[in-house]
């Protein structure tokens, strides 16, 4: 996947967590149906990585995959570590919490002008916390109680980006 920077084609957003399994998938698959729904799909790139690397070549873990569901999203895609290329060549990278942006800051040491990386909750409107909690330990409830802030955050994050 080669997402380009660009200004009059489009725009390119990176969702990025600690596994790719659980937060990242499920936004992506989130923006990318809230992209379709405003019939933008020719106006985005979209994409997820994590910043470890466990859990590399593995599809969405299956409670992101059910919550997703019981929204009527599909995800897809397979898990992949983020690299420094990747914020150069997003406009927009979106860290789900604390650890994920500093992590991401650090990567970013060894690049000359990077994308935007923002906190995913800084694009919530309900802001109760700045992190998109992990929910990798947690029970079901903890998923839907993810999928809601993400939720929040990416039509934020959409309208930030194409004001309705
Ligand atoms: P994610 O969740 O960062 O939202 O994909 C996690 C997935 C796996 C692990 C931690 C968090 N893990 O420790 O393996």
């Amino acid at each position: 996947m080669h997402a380009q920077r660009t200004g009059s084609d489009g725009t390119s957003v990176l969702f990025v967590c600690l596994g790719n399994i659980c937060r990242s998938p499920l936004a992506e698959g989130v923006f990318r149906h809230l992209v379709t729904l405003r019939g933008l799909e020719a106006r985005f790139h979209i994409d997820s990585a994590g910043t470890g690397a466990w859990h590399v070549g593995e599809p969405p873990d299956t409670r992101s995959v059910a919550v997703a569901a019981d929204h009527g999203i599909d995800l897809a895609g397979t898990a992949r570590q983020v690299t420094a290329e990747d914020l150069t060549r997003f406009d927009f990278i979106v860290a789900m919490d604390r650890d994920n942006l500093d992590a991401l800051i650090e990567l970013a040491e060894d690049v000359d002008g990077t994308g935007r990386i923002e906190l995913m909750r800084a694009f919530d409107p309900e802001p109760t916390g700045e992190d998109v909690p992990d929910p990798y330990y947690g029970g079901p409830g903890g998923f839907e109680r993810v999928y809601q802030m993400i939720r929040r955050a990416c039509e934020g994050l959409l309208d930030e980006l194409n004001p309705r």
